[in-house]
């Protein structure tokens, strides 16, 4: 059982910690840069359709189980995913190894999102020493540097980002020139293994209750200060509507630089993309982080009688808020108004998205310093709320098969998490791993995870089982519907994607992959991960005996 290092239990201080925390994971970097990204790159507003029909369809439903079935895993004594699954699935070492997958998932993802993490904090620490913005505050806190040292022109926002990746060359920031970006890394390496360290309560809530209401009031300003802008340049096509229409509409207009229309595209050539099928559905799963470790993880600590389904709820709302009316308030808008549709049409990537066609907009408007600050910090904070409950499942499997202390295990897992982070940030050529990473990781992986687990939900663990533990302890109507649409809706609606992308995407990735050595040195290091947990989930229900608290497995409703 895994236990504070004094031996007790650990378990969430209240229940608005345990809501916080699981928003935190929800709220990061997928809602602010990756979700405005993923619009742009996939249809604009025609994006939204497989959005919303996988937010209702899969994502709600998904989460509630999930959270039921952590807070289940939780009452056995188990926290990681492999041991959650291990007691749902009859003790079968079969779902302890889909728990491996769900615990190496974010173990993986949060390899390049630390280095990503280190970005913002750049970022943000070069906005407040008066580097990146040429209008605002015009004050340095660092002695040496010029407040004017901010780019005149856009190719020198591209540089200052491919200079702060090392997009140049594999091997390009272990050089001396390029350490600040290590150094950073370092540093948010170091700020999750103190926060996991801490554990659950002095460490995870605490971080992540001082840090909601300040990533709350950021975000705030921010989209106040871009709904009040006014078309800056006055150039037809480029007001705050129009940011909004590109972003929303299903079928958009392509203007050019004097906002004249110049092609159209159609709602129906977007949705008959089964990409975009699978972008949209994995963007869910990403933001919501669900199927992938970390909701029951987090489930697994509430208290036996804490509520599931009004705080599964409570997190998705959260999510949505700060993902659709935040994320998609902020970027694309105020790049269409500074910018133009052009550029705006051209990003290329999330990346480029946030930290060029950014850093330009935040360079055009008065208070930019100020602005772009706010802006980074806002995401390096909820970026950590993020990582932190990426780190968590593999420390609890540590402490489970390993009987190691929770400080230990913070160790192993925070040092095993740098060395995936140094193959992030050697093979930087183009951001090659971490683009193979993020694709296998967090785009297709947590489908199949999703698919996999709600074979594990519906059809071993038993909507009897699901019933009766959302009725423990409920505030409100546990949704006893769930059940259904997980499995005649969501079961076949996540199938039909798989098998539709794999039928036309799967060949063009494979020959990425074969063509690729970086992508196969990639490819590699995610399949030892894998093992490594596969034989950690083997040495689990091996050693696993019967504890007391197993004789009371099942839920029994409340009276
Ligand atoms: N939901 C986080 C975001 O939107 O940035 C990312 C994430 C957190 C993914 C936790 C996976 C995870 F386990």
């Amino acid at each position: 059982m895994s236990r504070k290092s004094n031996g007790t239990r650990e378990n969430w201080g209240s229940q608005l910690g345990v809501i916080l925390a699981v928003s935190g994971s929800a709220v990061g970097l997928g809602n602010f840069l990756r979700f405005p990204g993923q619009v742009a790159n996939n249809g604009g507003g025609a994006f939204m359709i497989p959005y919303v029909v996988s937010l209702l369809i899969v994502a709600i439903p998904m989460a509630t189980a999930e959270w039921a079935l952590g807070r289940f895993g939780g009452r056995c004594g188990f926290h990681s995913p492999v041991g959650i699954y291990y007691s749902a699935g009859g003790r079968k070492a079969l779902w302890g190894a889909l728990g491996a997958l769900t615990t190496v998932a974010p173990f993986i993802i949060g390899m390049y999102y630390v280095f990503i993490e280190a970005w913002c904090l750049i970022y943000a620490l070069q906005y407040l020493g008066g580097v990146l913005a040429p209008l605002g505050l015009r004050f340095s806190l660092f002695q040496g540097v010029d407040a004017g040292l901010f780019f005149e022109d856009a190719a020198g926002y591209e540089n200052f980002f491919g200079a702060t990746v090392g997009i140049a060359k594999d091997g390009a920031l272990f050089t001396q020139a390029a350490s600040t970006t290590l150094l950073a890394t370092l540093a948010c390496v170091w700020i999750n293994f103190r926060l996991t360290y801490r554990g659950v309560s002095r460490g995870i809530e605490w971080f992540c209750k001082m840090a909601s209401p300040l990533i709350l009031v950021c975000a705030i300003a921010v989209i106040i200060r871009v709904i009040t802008l006014d078309n800056p340049s006055g150039i037809p096509g480029r007001s705050f509507l129009d940011g909004l229409g590109f972003m929303w509409n299903p079928s958009r207009n392509v203007l050019n630089e004097s906002g004249e229309v110049v092609d159209r595209i159609n709602v129906w050539t977007t949705l008959c993309d089964p990409g975009v099928w699978l972008a949209a559905t994995s963007q869910i799963f990403f933001s919501i982080s669900i199927c992938l470790g970390a909701v029951c993880t987090y489930a697994s600590y509430i208290q036996p009688r804490g509520d599931v389904a009004l705080s599964s709820l409570a997190s998705t709302a959260t999510n949505e808020l700060c993902e659709v009316a935040f994320g998609g308030l902020m970027s694309i808008p105020a790049a269409i108004m500074f910018l133009g549709p052009v550029a705006a049409g051209g990003f290329a990537s999330s990346f480029a998205l946030g930290f060029v066609v950014l850093p330009n907009v935040f360079g055009l408007m008065p208070l930019g310093q100020f602005w772009g600050f706010l802006f980074f910090f806002l995401l390096f904070l909820a970026a950590i709320t993020s990582s932190i409950s990426m780190l968590q499942p593999m420390v609890a499997l540590f402490q489970e098969t390993l009987s190691l202390t929770r400080e230990r295990s913070a160790l192993l897992s925070s040092g095993l998490n740098m060395l995936g982070t140094g193959v992030v940030c050697w093979f930087t050529f183009n951001l090659g791993a971490l683009d193979v990473f993020d694709f296998w990781v967090a785009n297709f992986l947590p489908l199949v995870a999703a698919i996999l687990q709600t074979i594990l939900i519906c059809f071993v663990w038993g909507s009897t089982s699901l019933r009766s533990e959302l009725a423990l302890g409920a505030r409100i109507k546990p949704p006893y519907f769930v059940v259904n649409i997980l499995k005649f809706v969501s079961f076949p609606y996540m199938l039909l994607v798989v098998l539709f992308w794999g039928w036309r995407n799967m060949g063009s990735r494979v020959q990425e992959v074969v063509d690729s050595r970086v992508a196969q040195a990639s490819l590699a290091f995610i399949g030892l991960s894998l093992v490594l947990t596969l034989a950690l989930a083997i040495v689990l229900s091996k050693r696993r005996q019967k504890t007391p608290d197993e004789n009371n497995e099942t839920a029994s409703p409340e009276p």
